[in-house]
């Protein structure tokens, strides 16, 4: 049973911009048979966290708010009340999860109730403060890896936006199911940080010349992109690519490069499911890890968070609320 009745949140009345985000007290939601609640430790601050607030999402699955709407879509924490038909995870469990939209509100606060479907046990080798940010990030890089470009062993892949939240999972699944990845990080400490996590060849595609660097890599052409940026940088991923060969994007990307003929450009969107979060662990379990927190922030700083989103940073920013 849950201790308090009561709990500290971020919430906007109205769909809006950042003065709309306010800290107050909120009842703990009620779990239902297919639910868990959440004591939360971390909840990731996604840059799609903005789209959420000003009723993109909403609008974009006619989804109706019931406000006051708790905002964050993913996090982790404690396992603290299981509904009567949860059969995967139990009182005491630390997990990580999704919860977009949901009518019970998000992340942003000390409880959460997500459905038990949409949320898994925390891979052994991470803190549960790390794996607050790996829920939406770790999911969107492996169905783009896995279910989307459909990835093989010994395959050429260049990553683009390799330091980002998505792309340095992105970068660590490939490498994992054996790939040879070309990763394209921002600024210096972006291409530092992606060398460490064992990355074929790293370029900074603020700096470097894209297609020269793809065709030293692969002189055949790229078999396959995963776009977690759009622009200039992403239409030299696509030129790089060879006859056959695959990109994907998660929707969300901005300016996504135009089709051209003899290669296929795919959008998808990350799907939390149980089969994806098994994979996930089992691939982050195969040996050490990093799922980077550039910066923390205090709940009653969420807005404050959400700014910082504008800023150059590596990894995902955090919200803490122990
Ligand atoms: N549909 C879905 O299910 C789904 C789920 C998750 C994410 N997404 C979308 O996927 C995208 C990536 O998400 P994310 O969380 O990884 O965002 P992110 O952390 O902002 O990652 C994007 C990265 O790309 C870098 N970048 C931009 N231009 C670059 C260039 N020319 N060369 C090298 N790096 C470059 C950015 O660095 P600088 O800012 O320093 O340039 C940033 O590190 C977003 O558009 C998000 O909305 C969609």
């Amino acid at each position: 049973m849950k201790n308090k009745s009561t709990m500290r949140a971020v919430a906007i009345d109205e769909f809006g911009g950042i003065e709309k985000m306010k800290p107050r007290d909120l009842p703990v939601p009620e779990v239902a048979n297919d639910e868990i609640l959440v004591r939360v430790d971390t909840a990731g601050v996604g840059v799609w966290d903005p789209f959420e607030r000003e009723g993109g999402f909403a609008k974009e699955y006619g989804m109706k708010a019931n406000f006051p709407h708790v905002l964050g879509t993913d996090g982790a924490g404690t396992v603290e009340e299981v509904g009567n038909e949860v059969q995967n995870l139990k009182r005491g469990d630390r997990v990580y999860g999704i919860n977009l939209m949901s009518p019970k509100g998000g992340f942003y606060a000390e409880y959460t109730v997500i459905k038990a479907n949409n949320a898994a046990m925390i891979p052994r080798a991470l803190s549960t403060r790390n794996a607050g940010v790996l829920a939406v990030d770790g999911v969107t890089a492996l169905d783009g890896l896995d279910k989307t470009l459909q990835l093989k062993a010994g395959e050429s892949i260049l990553i683009l936006g390799a330091s980002g939240g998505v792309g340095h999972l992105a970068v660590q699944l490939a490498k994992r199911m054996k790939a040879r990845v070309l990763a394209v990080a921002s600024g210096r400490d972006g291409v530092e940080f992606v060398k460490g996590l064992g990355a074929d060849k790293v370029i900074d595609g603020h700096r470097e010349d894209i297609l020269k660097a793809a065709h030293e890599f692969a002189q055949k052409g790229l078999d396959a992109a995963l776009l977690l940026a759009g622009g200039k940088a992403a239409e030299q991923a696509v030129a790089a690519l060879r006859e056959g060969g695959r990109a994907a994007y998660p929707n969300g990307v901005q300016d996504v490069p135009q089709t051209r003929d003899g290669v296929k450009i795919m959008s998808y969107n990350g799907e939390p499911d149980p089969q994806t979060f098994a994979k996930l662990n089992e691939l982050i379990d195969g040996g050490p890890f990093e799922v980077h927190i550039a910066k923390t922030f205090k709940l009653e700083d969420a807005a404050e968070a959400q700014q910082a989103l504008n800023d150059h940073y590596i990894g995902k920013l955090a919200l803490v609320l122990s």
